[in-house]
């Protein structure tokens, strides 16, 4: 079973996703396990103080590296089979993409680490992580959403997680372009119909529009994603 080990000061952030649709339904399945630690159960401080005031002075606080080591050798414990890639949720790390998340979800072990304050004692950085991962070019007020994020891209690519009506297959991205325009009834929307070839029952011309559609579509809003 796929193994995800989320390391939280806010371990109750993730109740709702991890309750709801389709990641509810593979940890079910036991297509996936998510299992959060509070950093703060590790914490020697008698306040589980997490965090301290940064070397050289500055505003605000730097998460510390002990708990943080102390939460992933425990994670460790006893495992000795897989090899685990710990990543590092924070907006300075590697873009993830679909592709990255294809790549994650081939492995069978994830501990994901969700930064805070004005950031982690770099040590983190250079001795306890295997990946940094950023969702984007923007800044959460914790690595919480960021893991959230990435738990729901790779768990849907997993064997067994989606039912056959959710395919995995033909949708945005998998095939380097953005999806093709989707349509169900009514066929007329207070005027506003359907486009014909949709009903014209000729897959060939079907497949032909949907990939024209794709093309125009991404050319219009990610440019960036088609390769010159
Ligand atoms: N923590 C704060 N902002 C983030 C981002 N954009 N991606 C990942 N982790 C983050």
């Amino acid at each position: 079973m796929f193994l995800i080990d989320v390391l939280t000061i806010f371990p109750g952030m993730f109740s709702g996703i991890l309750n709801e649709s389709i990641l509810k339904r593979a940890i079910k399945a036991g297509v996936v396990n998510v299992k959060l630690h509070n950093i703060r159960d590790y914490s020697k401080d008698k306040h589980h103080k997490v965090d301290d005031r940064p070397f050289g002075g500055g505003p605000g606080m730097v998460m510390k590296i002990e708990p943080i080591y102390d939460a992933i050798k425990d994670v460790l414990k006893g495992r000795k089979k897989s090899i685990p890639r710990i990543i590092l949720l924070s907006p300075q790390g590697r873009a993830l993409t679909q592709d990255f998340a294809e790549e994650l979800s081939k492995n069978r072990h994830l501990i994901l680490i969700c930064g805070h304050y004005e950031g982690v004692d770099e040590r983190v950085r250079e001795y306890l992580i295997t990946d940094e991962v950023s969702i984007g070019d923007y800044v959460l007020t914790g690595g919480e959403l960021a893991a959230m994020v990435l738990i729901d891209t790779v768990v849907r690519l997993l064997p067994g997680a989606l039912g056959d009506k959710d395919s995995a297959k033909s949708e945005s991205f998998s095939n380097g372009l953005l999806e093709y325009p989707q349509y169900t009834r009514p066929a007329d929307f207070m005027g506003k119909r359907v486009p014909d070839v949709l009903s014209s029952g000729n897959h060939k011309i079907i497949e032909k529009w949907r990939r024209e559609e794709a093309t125009k579509k991404t050319l219009l809003n990610r440019p960036d994603l088609i390769k010159t």
